[in-house]
């Protein structure tokens, strides 16, 4: 009788033996996680940025980066908005010491003493000029509110004062939500990277794919902007689909 490890020892045998199996396992390994890929986004200058609206008595503070009360805050928003089990090790790894991104100030937004949002102004380790929004979430309670779309607006604005000429966003199309709030602040997609970026190893079919269904997502959002004059906030985010 054949056992199971033998088989699998096999078949790793003839994956090695056959260079091409192993990328069409990573192709297809890949392909199935398509809303996960990274899409960049940027706008090209920090002009003409909306007015911040007042969210009295919501205010943001900033975060002190050491303090262990608000890391905890911190990985307690994050873990609440993306479904994750994070740490202080993970608030590390992803605002103290990000690969490619120098995280500048991160900011909560606050009810009293009750931490309910989150943000982080960032720039690109490899270009120091252009900025980009990092880690966004919101406790649950809130959404809906426009309180999200605020905190954005919050840290473009902090980008400007800070003297920054244009921003970016890397995300994913899981996170629809956040794109939309990025088009309506002028952001387009990105479909040419540039050496700053955050360059995940995606096969070129994959990258061609994902782009186009970023740019339909866009255009999409584009022609249903243009219908509904009155806010994006009636249409169902179902409606804003890339079939
Ligand atoms: C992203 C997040 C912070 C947004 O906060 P929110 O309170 O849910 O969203 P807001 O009420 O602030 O945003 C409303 C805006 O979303 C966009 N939007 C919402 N529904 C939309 C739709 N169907 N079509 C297009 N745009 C839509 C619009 O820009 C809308 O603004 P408008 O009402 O002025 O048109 C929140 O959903 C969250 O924490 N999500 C999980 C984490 C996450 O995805 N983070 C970002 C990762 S990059």
């Amino acid at each position: 009788m054949i056992s199971r490890a033998f088989m699998s020892d096999m078949l790793r045998g003839i994956v090695k033996s056959f260079p091409i199996l192993g990328s069409v396992r990573r192709y297809l390994n890949s392909y199935t996680s398509l809303n996960s890929v990274i899409v960049y986004f940027r706008r090209a200058d920090l002009r003409n940025l909306p007015t911040l609206k007042n969210i009295s008595p919501l205010y943001v503070k900033e975060m002190s980066v050491s303090e262990e009360p608000q890391i905890k805050a911190w990985f307690n928003i994050i873990n609440q908005s993306f479904s994750t089990s994070w740490g202080k090790e993970d608030y590390i790894r992803n605002i103290i010491n990000h690969k490619i991104y120098n995280i500048l100030h991160t900011y909560f937004l606050m009810d009293g003493e009750k931490y309910i949002g989150v943000v982080s102004e960032a720039v690109f380790k490899k270009n120091k000029q252009v900025g980009v929004t990092h880690y966004l979430g919101l406790n649950m309670d809130y959404l809906g509110r426009g309180l999200g779309k605020y905190l954005i607006l919050y840290a473009l604005h902090k980008m400007k004062e800070h003297g920054l000429k244009s921003c970016e966003g890397e995300s994913s199309l899981d996170h629809k939500k956040s794109l939309f709030i990025h088009f309506d602040y002028g952001f387009c997609p990105k479909t040419k990277l540039d050496y700053w970026n955050t360059a995940k190893h995606s096969p070129v079919l994959m990258r061609a794919i994902i782009n186009y269904m970023f740019s339909r997502l866009y255009k999409k959002w584009k022609r249903t902007k243009a219908c509904y004059n009155t806010g994006f906030s009636e249409t169902p985010l179902d409606d804003v689909r890339v079939d």
